[in-house]
């Protein structure tokens, strides 16, 4: 399988409850390599854009305001089949359906406030990485 990058945030539920370093454990232990990673305050502005795709959902100002609402940790993650790795260790979207051991199983406070995100697709990986990152921040 090739390498691949994707990118990850690490939400405001979990870096106000100190998981930063739980939750990087997982990856690393997932052979997931993390190549670049900042923690930022999003504006309510940069979470919308972000989300944009979810513009006409019902939960769509709730979850920019949350994302918004501390700080986040923002990273790219590199290893084989990275993208597909990386939603496997976080588990389902809901963490009442996430299975035992993935990160939302372990950490998440609901459906809205699910400690982690992760890219869906190589395209979406590209997008979501550089809006972050420059090339020089990436460090391989
Ligand atoms: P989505 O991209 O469907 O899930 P994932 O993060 O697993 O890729 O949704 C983006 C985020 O929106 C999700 O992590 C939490 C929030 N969300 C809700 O609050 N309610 C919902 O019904 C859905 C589908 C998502």
């Amino acid at each position: 399988m090739a390498i691949e990058r994707t990118l990850s945030i690490i939400k405001p539920d979990a870096t106000r409850r100190n998981l930063t370093g739980k939750i990087n454990a997982k990856f690393e232990e997932a052979g997931l390599r993390i190549v670049a990673q900042k923690r930022i305050r999003l504006s309510l502005e940069q979470a919308g854009k972000f989300y944009e795709v979810h513009k006409d959902r019902p939960f769509y100002g709730e979850l920019c305001e949350f994302m918004a609402s501390e700080p986040v940790v923002v990273q790219v993650l590199e290893g084989e089949g990275a993208i597909a790795k990386n939603r496997e260790v976080m588990g389902a979207t809901n963490p009442a359906n996430a299975a035992d051991g993935t990160i939302r199983k372990e950490f998440a406070l609901s459906m809205g406030e699910n400690s982690v995100h992760g890219s869906d697709a190589p395209e979406t990986a590209a997008v979501e990485i550089a809006y972050f990152f420059s090339g020089l921040e990436l460090v391989g």
